[in-house]
């Protein structure tokens, strides 16, 4: 099959495009290097990639269009976004420019091509500070919090209506805080490892007490696959989704297992929370194993730890 993966260079893309090579598919990749965080870190996620004679890479921006691609294109994964909740406060037209007007683009490219599979990376932020938990997809997103969760929830309302409009089947996927091998830079697990293997000290917002339902990434991928090939047997869907673990971890739980890992001492000091940031994600995670049989297999503990591993080997002994 041919897949066209948005955002291939970062750090869920790229792995998903390891992944997909390895089960003989042809790829065609979208990546425009958002100087979010730095473009050597992204091309050194490709890098594997673009030996493979089954990769195709553009580098270009979704919003510009995406009509130069020539390959005949059967499935749209579409990870390309800006990401983070933080920043989406500093900078809120950037994450409206790529998120919704870039989504855009990518379902009149569908639109225009007559692709009718796609696959989306949505969000658990689209929850807020939802109070019921753990999260289910019945549950109501009126309310986001960020720009960033605004803007996704917006895109999962743009592939309605061209499910609506032009057939097309759509799986939005709502990943709850992704970790692993290639993690964004500028997410607490990252973070707090390059301070941690530094021996300098950690910020920890709030009280500690905060819980993210982390998923590790090869979860993740086992996770997109079964959607996509859910929405291949299948025809005149749309599914909404939630991706996660369906166990909330405690920041100081967190902390305390990174530095069992390490074997450093932490040395933190607490501050407020920040605005945007939720207090606790959790996801319902039946509706993925009742449609495509998801079933997250890594434990915190063993996910860290491959973490560890990774920055330790990758990043740690030799930076970009
Ligand atoms: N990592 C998580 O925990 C998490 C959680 C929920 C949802 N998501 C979603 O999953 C997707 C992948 O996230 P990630 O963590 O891998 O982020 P990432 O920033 O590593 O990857 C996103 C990629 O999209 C590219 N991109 C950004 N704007 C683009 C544009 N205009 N045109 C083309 N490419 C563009 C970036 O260069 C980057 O390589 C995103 O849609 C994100 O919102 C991630």
């Amino acid at each position: 099959m041919n897949i066209l993966v948005t955002g291939c260079a970062g750090f869920i893309g790229s792995s998903l495009v390891d992944f997909l090579l390895l089960h003989d598919h042809k790829i065609i990749g979208i990546d425009n290097f958002d100087p979010f965080y730095p473009k050597e870190i992204k091309q050194k996620n490709l890098s594997n990639a673009l030996k493979n004679p089954s990769f195709t890479f553009y580098q270009l921006n979704i919003s510009n269009g995406l009509s130069v691609i020539a390959e005949k294109i059967d499935v749209v994964i579409h990870m390309a976004a800006k990401a983070g909740v933080r920043p989406s406060i500093e900078n809120p037209l950037g994450y409206i420019e790529t998120n919704i007007h870039g989504t855009q683009e990518v379902l009149n490219f569908m639109k225009e091509r007559g692709i009718k599979k796609l696959v989306f990376a949505s969000s658990s932020s689209v929850y807020g500070n939802n109070k019921k938990i753990p999260f289910s997809e019945s549950d109501p997103v009126d309310n986001p919090i960020s720009p960033y969760a605004s803007t996704k929830k917006s895109a999962e309302l743009l592939t309605y209506t061209y499910h609506h409009l032009y057939k097309i089947d759509v799986i939005n996927l709502r990943f709850f805080t992704v970790y692993g091998p290639r993690q964004r830079p500028d997410l607490a697990i990252y973070k707090f490892v390059r301070k941690i293997l530094n021996d300098e000290e950690i910020i920890l917002f709030g009280d500690g007490k905060s819980a993210r339902d982390y998923t590790f990434i090869d979860d993740i991928l086992t996770g997109v696959y079964n959607a996509m090939n859910y929405s291949i047997d299948h025809t005149n869907i749309f599914e909404t989704v939630n991706l996660g673990n369906n166990l909330p971890v405690k920041l100081n739980d967190l902390v305390s297992l990174l530095g069992e890992i390490t074997g450093k001492k932490i040395i933190s000091q607490n501050t407020g929370m920040q605005p945007g940031d939720v207090d606790i994600t959790y996801a319902d995670i039946s509706r993925a194993q009742t449609l495509f049989h998801y079933k997250p297999a890594v434990t915190i503990k063993e996910g860290l730890k491959k973490f560890v591993e990774w920055y330790t080997v990758t990043v740690h002994d030799h930076p970009v």
